[in-house]
């Protein structure tokens, strides 16, 4: 009777490792791409050297943080006249991989364990 069971229990741990998955995967290197082309002139070219202090650095932030920024910028919640032009122009995958490419690069805001 145990192995029914242990059977069923370990078909539901890889079923709920699939759900877990992130519903669509970015692309980080279509993120560089897009960041070499609409970002780099302000936030810099290895998202850390902004062109002007109060511009955030970017490299290295988590990656859900990036993209709830990038997608409240585009929807207005967060109001910033540069970023909500900027966002307007992303589409939605557009964000997802800027955000991978964003984070993948290494940060000097906090050290990472
Ligand atoms: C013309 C200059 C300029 C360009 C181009 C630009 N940004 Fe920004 N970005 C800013 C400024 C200024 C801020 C700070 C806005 C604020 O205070 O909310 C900012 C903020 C951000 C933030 C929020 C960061 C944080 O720590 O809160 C993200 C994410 C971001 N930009 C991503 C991007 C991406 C991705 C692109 C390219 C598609 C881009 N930016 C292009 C100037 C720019």
């Amino acid at each position: 009777m145990q192995r029914p069971l242990a059977t069923l229990a370990a078909a539901l741990l890889i079923a709920g490792a699939s759900w877990a998955a992130p519903a669509a995967a970015a692309n980080i290197e279509l993120g560089r791409a897009k960041a070499e082309q609409a970002c780099a002139a302000c936030h810099g070219k290895d998202g850390n050297t902004p062109v002007d202090p109060s511009y955030p650095k970017l490299a290295g932030q988590y990656r859900d943080f990036l993209e709830r920024a990038l997608l409240d910028y585009r929807s207005e919640a967060r109001k910033n006249a540069i970023m909500v032009a900027q966002a307007k122009q992303l589409s939605r995958a557009d964000i997802s991989n800027l955000a991978a490419y964003y984070a993948s690069l290494p940060g000097s805001l906090s050290v990472r364990r």
